[in-house]
């Protein structure tokens, strides 16, 4: 039996339905009452499809099914279950709904897995809330410490912690994973770009995940009054931060090979109209193929932004993020490969210029990945949409790969 179109069409609504900007796009921000409304519900299907739901002390899901050899590694499917702000319904989301529902075929299907099946729900992968991004991964995998996870904050101050308890979960609970229970790790992603689309290619086999760095830049001023004081005695952090950004397009530009940077988030303080702003934080995120063009570009930045600070302008830059290219692994992509041949669905190799978990996971375990087609290239906003049938069609393959997975032994 194969993956059932209109359940997934089913999951990816209902899911969709917890939002805290209806009509405006998928908003659900890690440990938000959208988070708890969405996570009840992945648990729920979890439990029908007949796993065994945990959570970690992070809230990262997991749905397992047991293996018929014990103490065997897990292979895992699935992705994260947050948006950003004002996002679309499948960024992630496509990930845990295909999940969920290759969990439905080893039941529908009666397969005993030899492994364990886990099927996972990732909180904190954009970032949204906490900063930085691949939260829930980088703290599954040991990459954030307890110390700097009970730093984080949002933009209001409300630190991780608490928000966790405030929807319930318990921060607690184990949060690092033993490296040595994990077989591999596959997820299905929209491919946020328009070359599937164009080609008519149903599926994207990814081979490699783009390096990125994220920057928090503040830039420290004088508040005055916006009537009052000469334009020669001002120290304006806006001004000081608009000119800063406003270079940073022909930087990238000028390293080229693919060299993109964005400032996507800003705030200014204390943004009244007739206040001169004293402070403004900003994001610089980099990313590149090359990792030499990733370090080239947060020199030049850092250049530019010594170059800022003059008169009474104060500049400083913390680094949220840092993680280099990655490779994922050359025989899951082969296995990939050979089942879409074997469905019949046309494929072909992808770089991915977005962010994932897989790239936090590749180092601890095998990954591999899957794009499928997004309507128009478009993604990070409410206009993000996938063919129900390519996600039936990307089940289908994650299927069988996963049952390929555990015939093989472990290396
Ligand atoms: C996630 O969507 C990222 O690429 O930042
Ligand atoms: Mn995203
Ligand atoms: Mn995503």
């Amino acid at each position: 039996m194969k993956a059932n179109q209109e359940r997934i069409e089913q999951h990816i609504e209902l899911l969709n339905r917890f939002t805290s900007t209806p009509g405006q796009g998928v908003t659900r921000l890690t440990y938000s009452k959208e988070d708890l409304q969405a996570r009840n519900f992945i648990k729920e299907k979890m439990i029908e499809y007949g796993l065994e739901v945990s959570e970690d002390g992070f809230g990262n899901i997991f749905g397992k099914l047991e293996g018929t050899s014990p103490d065997k590694p897990s292979v895992i499917v699935g992705s994260h279950f947050d948006s950003v702000p004002n996002g679309g319904a499948y960024d992630g989301t496509a990930g845990v709904v295909v999940g969920l529902e290759v969990a439905a075929l080893f039941k529908e299907n009666n397969v005993q897995p030899t492994y364990p099946l886990e099927i996972i729900a990732l909180v904190e992968e954009e970032g949204s809330r906490f900063g930085g991004g691949l939260m829930g991964s980088r703290g599954m995998m040991g990459m954030l410490s307890d110390e700097d996870f009970k730093k984080l904050a949002d933009k209001d101050g409300v630190l991780a912690e608490d928000a966790m308890l405030t929807i319930g979960l318990d921060p607690l609970k184990k949060k690092v994973r033993d490296h040595e229970t994990i077989r591999a790790f596959l997820e299905l992603h929209i491919e946020q770009g328009p070359i599937l689309e164009e080609k008519g290619i149903q599926v994207g086999i990814v081979e490699s995940i783009v390096g990125l760095t994220q920057l928090e830049v503040t830039v420290q001023g004088q508040a005055g009054h916006a009537g009052t004081t000469p334009m020669n005695r001002r120290s304006d952090a806006l001004v000081s931060a608009a000119q800063i950004i406003g270079d940073l397009p022909e930087l990238a530009t000028s390293i080229g090979e693919g060299t993109v940077i964005t400032t996507g988030r800003l705030n200014v303080y204390p943004n009244g109209a007739n206040v001169i702003p004293d402070k403004v934080t900003f994001t610089i995120d980099i990313r590149a193929g090359k990792e030499e063009n990733i370090l080239e570009a947060v020199r030049r930045t850092n250049e530019r932004i010594a170059t800022g600070q003059e008169k009474g302008i104060h500049i400083s830059v913390e680094e949220m993020l840092y993680i280099q290219p990655k490779f994922l692994d050359e025989n899951i992509r082969s296995i990939l490969k050979e089942t879409s041949d074997a469905l019949e669905i046309t494929n072909c190799n992808m770089q991915s210029g977005a962010g994932h978990d897989a790239m936090v996971l590749s180092d601890f375990t095998a990954c591999g990945m899957v794009f499928i087609p997004s309507k128009d290239g478009l993604s990070h906003c409410p206009e993000e949409w996938s063919d129900a049938s390519d996600l039936a069609a990307g089940t289908n393959i994650l299927f069988e790969t996963v049952k390929r997975l555990m015939e093989e032994e472990t290396s």
